[in-house]
């Protein structure tokens, strides 16, 4: 049997499958929530959901604090999609599968992405339970989502040059202004994990110019910016990566600090939302 792509056309059957069961309405953004972020999918209003599992061309989430579920809804009374999980490379899934997604958000009619995770801090003055606004990442996951033939609507090479949009930035940064909410800034790294970093790697990341590291967004953000979509990036920094704290990490400790952060992120992306 011939492998499915995780294209275009595949993202059309999904579309198909969930408009025939969601409320589609065109939504202001569509939100990926990382690890232990899915609280903000209990602040939507008039949810609808499809499972994961039911989709076509979604494998099922394996990850503990990823439910795994395509939400419709409303967020300060603006249309929303969210997806509470998803899926990553570490899983053993191809980085195209890790992005597909963001294909189906996107024929779903998001035009706006918000993504989220859960990231070590590699930043002398990140602590954990700090939110970062994504400036920009590094590819170090060393795959990319759009290798093979690309789409008929999709460029070949795609432009990089500004991988979140600075408008949605700067939307982010007056939230936070206005709402007290500390906002840290910084570049992302992608790695494949799932082991979490070396202390040499972390040394290695600092010196590249790295802030926060972690397992996810990256494959997302490439789809998305291929076919035009604008996105904004906020990492939950739940540690301190290897070598720059005293205890070895957990993933319960990631859970645990997201959850902490976890206020602060809702409000922080409501007030967005209620922006757009
Ligand atoms: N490294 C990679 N991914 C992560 C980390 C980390 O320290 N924390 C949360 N996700």
């Amino acid at each position: 049997m011939p492998e499915l792509l995780h294209d275009a056309s595949a993202a059309r059957a999904a579309l198909e499958y969930i408009s025939a069961r969601l409320r589609t309405e065109p939504p202001v953004a569509a939100i990926i929530l990382g690890s232990g972020l899915g609280g903000l999918a209990s602040r939507l209003t008039d949810a609808t959901r499809v499972p994961f599992a039911e989709i076509p061309g979604f494998p099922r989430a394996t990850v503990a604090g990823h439910a795994g579920v395509l939400i419709a809804g409303r967020l300060a009374g603006r249309p929303v999609l969210a997806l509470a999980g998803r899926f990553h490379m570490y899983e053993g899934h191809a980085a195209a599968l890790a992005a597909f997604p963001t294909r189906v958000l996107h024929a779903l009619g998001a035009r706006t992405l918000i993504v989220s995770n859960a990231a070590g801090g590699i930043g002398r003055s990140l602590t954990p339970g700090d939110l970062m606004l994504i400036r920009d990442h590094v590819n170090f996951m060393f795959r990319n989502p759009l290798l093979g033939p690309n789409g008929a609507d999709e460029p070949r090479f795609p432009d990089m040059s500004a991988p979140y949009d600075a408008r949605l930035g700067e939307i982010a940064r007056e939230v936070a202004r206005a709402n007290g909410i500390a906002l840290a800034e910084g570049v992302y790294c992608g790695l494949l994990g799932p082991t979490y970093e070396t202390p040499a790697e972390v040394r290695m990341l600092a010196f590249m110019g790295a802030d926060a590291v972690g397992m996810s967004t990256v494959p997302e953000v490439i789809v998305a910016r291929a076919l035009g979509m604008r996105v904004l990036g906020v990492s939950c920094v739940t540690n301190m990566a290897c070598g720059l704290a005293t205890q070895p990490i957990t993933h319960a400790e990631v859970i645990e600090t997201t959850a902490h952060a976890a206020a602060d992120f809702e409000r922080l992306i409501t007030g967005v939302v209620e922006r757009l």
